[in-house]
């Protein structure tokens, strides 16, 4: 039987307390046996303790090995995927500041992606997919992807949370079920200048474009809502998103792990090569595809409109500030 190695850093976490039960309970890998590497700062590792007897005790049929660890380079060994969680929330106080915005945490959290991008690029196996979770999600992969420095890795910044929530508020405004929504494309950051494209969107068979004409109901609610909804939800919990984090990286790793459906596509950032006309060098949200082979590819077929361009464009604009921001961590 197939096995695959999970490595998931920020295992004592939130995300991971609703993440990691679900790698192993065979719905996200299929039939695979899956080896998990359970990561944490030397602080706080041997609380994984406590969650590996839970996840012994719930006798999920699909769990292979166990293992956790602060040593990132031993558990990076061989792994298949990297669930890059570990890093610090916003809405927390740090250095008695509140932390109002994720790029605001770049300088906290930036630092945490050379290392664990090094050992990844060196142990980590060459078809190895890393899916960054920790905010600022795109910039922070990014600094992994260069310390990585090993093209035959896929580094995706997660933008799945986005999408589903963007399914959501559209389900509701068309009255349709979430199932019948396709091809919710994020694009940018993850950031409030993320662009969620209703006009490529697919509802009952049509394209957004031609069910929506309503350009104030977009304005003002479907864009800003989508946008702030992690805020929202820290300002109600007093927590950031968990939950509906961890089904979304549930949902990146399914995606990547079967061939999309004819026309549709799912969404996560990953590295520009050009095209839609996008600044080179930067981890965007696209539209993307996975192969019946397994490749994981950018869906190149998309129309935008200058409404679309001229969103898009204040996305990576700010991503090009985050780089700059971080240029240190990229030398
Ligand atoms: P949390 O504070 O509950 O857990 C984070 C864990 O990471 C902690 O246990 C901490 O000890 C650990 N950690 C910190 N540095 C680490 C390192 N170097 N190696 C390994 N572990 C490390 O936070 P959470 O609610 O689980 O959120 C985690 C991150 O995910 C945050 O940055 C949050 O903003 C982000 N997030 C992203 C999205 C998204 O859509 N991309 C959604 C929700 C949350
Ligand atoms: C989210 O979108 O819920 C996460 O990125 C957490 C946050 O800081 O908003």
């Amino acid at each position: 039987m197939n096995r695959v190695k999970v490595v998931v850093t920020g295992a004592a976490g939130q995300i991971s307390y609703s993440l990691i039960p679900r790698l192993v309970d065979g719905h996200t890998f299929g039939d695979k046996i899956v080896d998990l590497e359970l990561v944490e700062i030397p602080q706080v590792v041997d609380k994984l303790e406590g969650l590996v007897m839970e996840l012994e005790d719930s006798n999920f049929p699909n769990m292979g090995n166990v293992n956790y660890t602060s040593d990132f380079e031993e558990a990076a060994k061989d792994a298949d995927w990297f669930l890059l969680v570990g890093s610090i929330p916003r809405g927390i106080v740090f250095n008695g500041k509140k932390i109002e915005e994720r790029a605001d945490l770049l300088q906290i959290n930036g630092g945490i992606f050379v290392g664990q991008g090094q050992a990844i690029g060196r142990f980590g196996k060459s078809d190895a997919k890393i899916l960054v979770v920790g905010n600022p999600a795109n910039t922070n992969a990014l600094i992994g992807r260069h310390a990585a420095n090993n093209d035959s890795q896929l580094w995706m910044a997660m933008t799945m949370l986005d999408s589903s929530r963007a399914k959501s508020v559209l389900s509701k405004k068309l009255n349709i079920k979430i199932s019948d929504i396709s091809k919710m494309i994020i694009w940018g950051n993850h950031s409030p200048t993320m662009y969620p494209d209703f006009e490529n969107v697919v509802a009952n068979g049509s394209p957004g474009r031609d069910l929506i004409d309503d350009m104030d109901w977009i304005n003002t609610e479907f864009l800003p809502v989508v946008q702030q909804r992690g805020k929202a939800v820290i300002d109600s919990r007093g927590a950031s998103s968990a939950t509906s984090a961890a089904k979304a990286a549930l949902d990146t790793v399914i995606a990547c792990e079967n061939p999309t459906a004819s026309g549709d596509c799912f969404s996560a950032a990953v590295i520009t090569d050009g095209s839609y006309d996008l600044p080179e060098g930067i981890i965007c949200g696209m539209p993307l595809m996975t192969s019946p082979e397994g490749k994981v590819e950018i869906v190149r077929d998309i129309v935008l409109s200058n409404f679309a361009k001229d969103k898009i464009k204040i996305s990576t604009d700010e991503l090009i500030n985050e780089r700059a921001a971080v240029e240190d961590l990229l030398k």
